[in-house]
């Protein structure tokens, strides 16, 4: 049975893990569709782990739009949540719904993620036809307000904002609440609290499902490892060691060898025969 919004609610109802894991092309898609996924969500981390870049707030629609594309297309059943990106969504309700709706018309997303608590836009998506992801605690597009990539909701002010924001989004319809880097403890109080589905990340073990960066996840990356993220592979170290010694093949001449080499049939034709009647 394909997964859908509902999937999160029964999963939920039955107290079973929900599993999200990123994905930016269509091959990691079906990767992580095979291991069993029960969404894949495009995260605008895609402008970091896939393009370089320090924040998240270059990324733009063309790229998310691209990246959601490829994952569909490579996704066989998944689910799929595009994130929207910084300033596609914060400038005007009208222009919000016009660029959710470009994930659900133009790239095949199933529902869309965004950022911060604005409960009259997700109303009026979830109105629309679009479901709606939150996400809450530490918000990477508004890393300059909160002053860098801190956990969030540590005092009781902030803990009890953040409960505030969650019952919101969950009353006008959010299907799932993403919770990013808040305690544990927060974390389990706002599960017993929504209807929504939480998604944890760096949140604890109290949530109903946990998302995964999936270069954190194949260790497929160069610096930093948020101390939340568990690597479970070493593909940049694997993939370093394979392309050396592609390098060391090509210079010793080791490669391409007759195995990779393609003999033409008409050299073979051309070849002279030995002519045993003369001698
Ligand atoms: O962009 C992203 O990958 C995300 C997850 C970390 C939740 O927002």
């Amino acid at each position: 049975m394909p997964t859908s919004m509902l999937t999160f609610a029964d999963k939920k109802r039955r107290h079973e893990k929900i599993v999200v894991i990123t994905a930016y092309d269509a091959l990691t898609a079906a990767m992580v569709h095979d291991a069993g996924v029960d969404a894949i969500l495009v995260g605008d981390s895609a402008g970091m782990v896939f393009a370089g870049h320090e924040t998240t707030l270059p990324v733009t629609m063309d790229e998310m739009l691209y990246h959601t594309r490829s994952v569909a297309r490579g996704a066989r059943s998944a689910f799929v949540i595009a994130d929207m990106p910084f300033l596609s969504y914060q400038c005007g309700h009208d222009e919000a719904v016009r660029n959710a709706g470009r994930f659900l018309k133009e790239a095949g997303a199933h529902a869309v993620k965004l950022e911060g608590s604005d409960p009259g836009l997700v109303a009026r998506l979830v109105r629309t036809g679009i479901p709606v992801m939150g996400h809450l605690g530490l918000t990477p597009q508004s890393i300059h307000v909160l002053g860098g990539f801190r956990a969030q909701g540590k005092t009781m002010e902030a803990a009890a904002r953040l409960i505030e924001q969650a019952k919101a989004l969950d009353i006008v319809g959010c299907f799932s609440i993403v919770l990013e880097c808040v305690p544990t403890s927060l974390a389990a109080q706002v599960t017993q609290t929504v209807q929504a589905a939480t998604i944890g990340i760096g949140a604890g073990i109290g949530c109903d499902g946990q998302v995964s960066v999936i270069n954190d996840l194949l260790g497929l990356t160069t610096g930093y490892l948020p101390r939340h993220a568990k690597r479970y592979a070493d593909f940049f170290n694997e993939g370093l060691a394979a392309v050396r010694t592609y390098v060391d093949e090509v210079r010793s001449g080791a490669f391409p060898s007759a195995e990779h080499s393609i003999e033409s049939p008409q050299a073979n034709a051309e070849k002279p025969s030995v002519d045993t009647t003369t001698q």
